[in-house]
């Protein structure tokens, strides 16, 4: 027992953010522990890094399942690993009502946009083509509603003349490397 919050990581692809949250978990500060990441995609590369990285996994492919059987699915391996808080991070699914309202406060999303501009998908893109001078990242509690919880921290970075949507992608992903570990620390010693 190593006496920090308990929390899962959802991915559905490559984990670059989880595995930072692995790596921040391990500094004997941060007030969480990482005791499962999950996945709807079996064949998400994070799974493999997590798993190197000796944290507990849980793959379930969402095909053929309603949203509703899919999530409890996930509900279950959460609280069977005895999860307190869940990140999503790169955690591709529309998530049902009944999953979200049994975490309410108690689950986070990073988004690659300066939320509450462009919530969804191509955010990168639609910062560019909207000639906005900065794009960045959000630390978000999750709601029913997509990617509109209230935002607990933010990162800016500029947008460059010749920038493409995968260049401030690559900026962008750099801040969020730093803003998520310390966002989701700071949200769980402020609510434990
Ligand atoms: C990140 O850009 C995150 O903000 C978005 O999906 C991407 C996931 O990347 N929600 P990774 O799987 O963490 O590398």
């Amino acid at each position: 027992m190593s006496g920090k919050t308990p929390i899962a990581i959802l991915i559905s692809g490559r984990g670059s953010n989880m595995s930072v949250l692995v790596e921040a978990s391990r500094a004997a500060d941060c007030p969480y522990e990482v005791v499962l990441v999950a996945s709807n995609n079996p064949d998400a590369p994070g799974l493999t890094i997590a798993r190197e990285a000796g944290i507990a996994t849980f793959a379930h492919s969402h095909k053929g399942l309603s949203r509703d059987a899919f999530d409890a699915i996930i509900d279950k391996a959460l609280r069977d690993a005895g999860v307190r808080y869940v990140a999503l991070a790169g955690y591709m699914r529309i998530l049902s009502e009944d999953f979200v309202a049994g975490w309410t406060g108690r689950m986070l999303n990073i988004h690659p946009s300066l939320l509450p501009k462009y919530k969804g998908l191509d955010t990168h893109a639609r910062a560019i083509a909207a000639g906005d001078a900065e794009g960045g990242c959000s630390v978000h509690i999750v709601t029913a509603t997509l990617d509109d919880g209230e935002v607990v921290g933010q990162a800016r970075v500029p947008i460059l003349p010749g920038d493409t949507p995968e260049t401030l992608a690559d900026r962008v992903l750099a801040e969020e490397h730093r803003l998520y570990p310390a966002a989701l620390a700071d949200y769980i010693r402020t609510h434990g």
